[in-house]
This record gives structure tokens, C-alpha cells and sequence, in this order.
């Protein structure tokens, strides 16, 4: 892709981070083209509900990420005791907030409450995570859609180092509504030979040694090791697991890093580009809003 030529890649390791600044500079450029068409900033809602420090981490990271490039961010929180109603409650207040153009709930919810009903309560036209059933079906046909950040994002990685995807073996392991399945669609979209696995897969070893591009989000750490995969695969790991040593992916990466031609590391492979592809699809909203208008 014409915009990554700039970057000089390390032949093995997939760089999460030099792409998403790629990225992030293109937003910049794009969100200053939008405020001076309709003469306000693409909004972000945001809420977190408790105190999952990851989670808050997360969320600053998220804020950070759009004041850099321009965006507003509104920030909504509630305490961990937050009922079901609270958190619907302050989901569409965000909806319903003119200044805001993509609603994005932090999941995991604390235990007890439960996701569903806040997914549907964000509408297809402000879903910046492309949680909704709407977004999720748009991705699996031809129609436009917000697809969630985190898959959306490794396609970003897989054609920033020119990956062949048209009839290659794709093997995703994890089936989540919110990273495999969207996953394996996009991959499909792109006319890959996709087969997705998952905690109850009979032979993982024998599907991922099939894979010309191996994509991992179990969140089990050091799950795929270098005699599960085939030799000049491309290897791209999602898995993040906070653990007493840091934060692990769930690939070995050393170890596979001998087989594959590339591979991505944790931290600094696929993360970036979670948040990257967050502004992308917030100034997706906007757009689409502002357009829709005009
Ligand atoms: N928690 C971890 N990743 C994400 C994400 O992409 N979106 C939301 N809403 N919550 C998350």
C-alpha cells in the first residue's frame, strides 16, 4: 500500500506500532478536512463502568490517542454497583448527545451485568466497535459497515506488509463475536480459504500447520509454539493476557518467530492498531452523520 512505503520494515516482525502511526498521521490529516467542512470535531462517547484497572488503562490510552489526532472524547463512568438500568441509562445519553458520533461501552462489563442489551442500545450509525448485529451481518455481505477495531486492524497490518490473502489457508483460532467471528469474515471478504477454530477444535496443532496465515486470539498465552506452524507462515497475534510477568500474546514468540516469515509481537503488534483503527472508524461515524445531513 502506497502510504506504507515510507516505512522501513524489520523482515520478520510485524510492527504494530510504525504502522498505526501511519495511520494516526491520515486521521490527523482527515479529521482537520472534516472540522473545517461542518466546523466541529468528530466525537467519541466512551464509557467504563468499575474499576478493572486494564480496562481504565485502556480507556486513557483510547482519550490520548484522540486528542492527538483531534477528536473529542466525552468520557461517562460508573461505579462497579452500577445496575443494568445505570449503564443502559448512560449508554443512551450518549446516543442521544449530538457532539458525539461513536459510542463505545468498554467491555468486559463487571460480572452481573450483562452486555447484550447495551449493544443493542447503540444504533448501527454511532456503533464505533461494530459490536451491533447490524455491523456484524454488514461485514458478512457486501454491504458498508463498521467492523469491529481489533480485526479491522490486523487486516490494516496484513496489507501494510503485503500479505496474499486471495486463496491462501487463513486459520483463526477464537471464534468471539468481538475478534474471531469478525475476523474470519473479513478474511473471507478478502477470498481467503478461512477455517476458524476454537477451545473445543478436536486437532488445533493439525489446522494451524495448514495456515499460509495464522491469526491468534484464544487468550491463552504461549497456546501456539513453532511445531504448530508451517514454515513461511504469517503469524498474527491478538492475545493479550495480563500476567504477574507482563503482558503475554498467545504466541511463543521466540520459538515461532524461527518459523515464520512474519510475526507479530505482544506488546507492540496488533494493540497500536486497536486504537488506530478506533479513529478511523470514529471519523467513519462522523462523516457518515455529517454527510447524511448535509
Ligand atoms: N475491551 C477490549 N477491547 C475492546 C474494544 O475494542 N472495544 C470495547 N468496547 N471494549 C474493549
Amino acid at each position: 500500500m502506497a502510504h506504507f512505503e515510507g516505512i522501513a520494515f524489520d523482515q520478520a516482525l510485524i510492527d504494530g506500532r510504525a504502522v498505526a502511526e501511519v495511520v494516526r498521521a491520515q486521521v490527523a490529516i482527515d479529521v482537520g478536512e472534516f472540522r473545517s467542512e461542518f466546523g466541529r470535531a468528530p466525537g467519541l462517547g466512551t464509557l467504563l463502568v468499575g474499576d478493572d484497572p486494564a480496562s481504565a488503562t485502556y480507556i486513557r490510552m483510547k482519550h490520548r490517542a484522540c486528542e492527538e489526532v483531534g477528536i473529542a472524547s466525552i468520557h461517562r463512568t460508573l461505579p462497579a454497583d452500577a445496575t443494568q438500568e445505570d449503564v443502559e441509562r448512560v449508554t443512551h445519553e450518549l446516543v442521544a448527545d449530538d457532539a458525539v458520533d461513536g459510542v463505545l461501552v468498554q467491555v468486559p462489563l463487571p460480572a452481573g451485568l450483562d452486555p447484550e442489551p447495551v449493544i443493542l442500545a447503540v444504533p448501527p450509525t454511532k456503533d464505533v466497535d461494530g459490536f451491533h448485529p447490524w455491523n456484524l451481518g454488514a461485514i458478512a455481505s457486501t454491504l458498508d459497515g463498521i467492523a469491529s477495531c481489533t480485526p479491522q486492524g490486523v487486516m490494516t497490518l496484513l496489507d501494510a506488509y503485503d500479505v496474499p490473502l486471495v486463496g491462501a489457508e487463513a486459520v483463526v483460532v477464537g471464534r468471539s463475536r468481538t475478534v474471531g467471528m469478525p475476523m474470519a469474515m473479513l478474511l473471507l471478504q478478502r477470498n481467503a480459504t478461512v477455517t476458524v477454530t476454537h477451545h473445543l477444535t478436536r486437532d488445533l496443532a493439525k489446522a494451524t500447520r495448514e495456515a499460509d496465515v495464522l491469526i491468534v486470539a484464544a487468550g491463552v498465552p504461549g497456546l501456539i509454539t513453532a511445531d504448530m506452524v508451517k514454515p513461511g507462515a504469517v503469524v498474527v497475534d491478538i492475545g493479550t493476557t495480563h500476567t504477574p510477568d507482563g503482558l503475554r500474546g498467545d504466541v511463543l514468540f521466540d520459538d515461532v518467530a524461527k518459523v515464520a516469515r512474519l510475526v507479530s509481537p505482544v506488546p507492540g503488534g496488533v494493540g497500536p492498531m486497536t486504537i488506530a483503527t478506533l479513529l478511523q472508524s470514529t471519523l467513519k461515524l462522523a462523516q457518515a452523520r455529517a454527510r447524511a445531513r448535509a
